[in-house]
């Protein structure tokens, strides 16, 4: 019988194990989650497991980071099942707090990151990222890793955590991970359980359009009309709502175009499908 995974719900428990650890002289690696894992959340615990000897995952659906009409209530959560995959993929000890740990009374200071979420889900979703930014900071600071993994699926937050843990002189290392996709290149992702069988056609064109948009820019095609092309190729596979399309430097995520470009480049997307929002990117 395999052991029981623990869970700890305070930030003072979180502590004590951890600096147990330190103690010990282990290192500690995190991967902070909101539940509704799948094999995505997986590879993050794996790749933290490969370069920490200790395994920390949060499980918090952070209610700061969704806007009033977006779906924090209808969220997926399992943490049953969440805590049976965090153990069979190497997690030593799981933090579930509930939002009054988090948010306590009073609570009333929100991170706010400046540049790299001045486009994309920084417009499209004014709220998101003080709410990432405010409750990554807190994770970070309560747990105190010496390396935290995040997905590369989400490339703006990412990007929005690197600024944050380096302005504020966080001592952590930040690692992204490779996006995990299904068999048919569709990004995994908790709210691809709310699409319908027929959604979930359509969704797989979003991988598709965007591995076009990167094959036509290294050909030489010219940004903006390339980006053009991809959003009516969006609209006929059925998407019903286009963010963005667009196409950044990896790190500043600069906008670059309208021209042709050459060197490192990330294009970014954000499409609906009823009301499932998805995001996706890609690079070379
Ligand atoms: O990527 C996520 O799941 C969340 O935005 C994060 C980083 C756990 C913060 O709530």
């Amino acid at each position: 019988m395999s052991a029981v995974l623990p869970v700890v719900r305070t930030v003072a428990d979180l502590r004590a194990q951890v600096r147990a650890w330190r103690a010990a002289g282990l290192r500690v690696g995190f991967v902070p989650t909101m539940g509704a894992l799948h094999e995505g959340h997986l590879s993050l615990v794996r790749l933290a497991r490969s370069k920490a000897d200790r395994v920390v995952a949060s499980i918090f659906v952070n209610p700061t980071q969704f806007a009033p009409h977006e779906d924090f209530e209808a969220y997926p959560r399992d943490e049953a099942g969440d805590m049976a995959q965090l153990a069979s993929a190497g997690c030593d000890l799981v933090f579930a707090p509930a939002v009054a740990e988090m948010y306590p009374p009073g609570a009333a200071t929100t991170v706010t990151v400046t540049g790299v979420t001045d486009a994309m889900d920084g417009i499209a979703r004014p709220s998101h990222f003080p709410g990432v930014a405010t409750v990554v900071t807190k994770l970070l600071n309560q747990c105190g890793p010496d390396v935290a993994v995040f997905g590369e699926k989400d490339f703006q937050q990412l990007q929005v955590i690197r600024r944050l843990t380096a302005d504020l002189d966080i001592p952590v290392e930040i690692v992204g991970a490779p996006t995990a996709r299904a068999a048919d290149g569709l990004a995994l992702s908790s709210r691809n359980a709310y699409l319908s069988a027929d959604e979930r056609k359509v969704a797989v064109r979003l991988n598709e359009v965007l591995r076009d948009v990167l094959d036509r820019l290294r050909r030489g095609e010219p940004v903006e009309a390339t980006e053009q092309h991809a959003i009516a190729d969006l609209q006929a596979a059925g998407f019903t709502r286009i963010d963005y399309v667009e196409t950044r430097t990896p790190d500043t995520l600069a906008r670059l175009g309208p021209g042709p470009v050459t060197g490192p480049l990330r294009i970014l997307a954000a499409a609906h499908i009823g009301r499932t929002r998805l995001i996706d990117n890609m690079g070379d």
